[in-house]
């Protein structure tokens, strides 16, 4: 795999001040434009804020929104909070498994669509919900799941 082209680096790094608390703030940039933490980038970011590197390697894993490898074009997340479980999640997840060809938790092998799960996302009301690149849709059912284009 090549390396990834880091040529808007700099200017994503003079995006912020040079101060510790844009470690978050840096990191949630590089991640939306390579979809990825790469180590030159997280090295970059050590220097800049004059962070140790140990620190920012911390703090990335501990995001699940953060990732060192890297996520597909399109994001298909599903809720797997309990109202989201009781009102079928299972069943959405076996949908979108079958019509994306990705098992939950991975990246489909062209790099097109990755499918994770995640906690409640506070709207409880529409259960079961898939987020499509950010965007909630409610009351997804396995039938619509199955249909979801990515
Ligand atoms: S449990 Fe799914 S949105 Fe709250």
């Amino acid at each position: 795999m090549a390396a990834p082209d880091m040529t808007a680096l700099p200017g994503i790094l003079e995006s912020r001040p040079p101060e510790p608390n844009e470690l978050l703030p840096l990191l949630t940039l590089i991640q939306g434009r390579w979809r990825c933490l790469p180590e030159e980038a997280l090295k970059a970011v050590s220097k800049r804020l004059a962070i140790p590197l140990a620190r920012v390697y911390a703090v990335a894993s501990f995001y699940k929104a953060l990732s060192f490898a890297p996520k597909g074009e399109r994001l298909v997340q599903v809720c797997c909070g309990t109202a989201c479980h009781l009102k079928g999640s299972q069943a959405v997840v076996g949908a979108l498994e079958k019509s994306l060809g990705v098992k939950l938790g991975g990246t489909r092998g062209d790099g097109k669509v990755t499918l994770e799960p995640v906690n409640c996302v506070g709207a409880c009301a529409l259960a079961p919900v898939v987020m499509l690149d950010g965007a909630v849709r409610g009351k997804v059912t396995g039938a619509a799941a199955a249909g979801l284009a990515v």
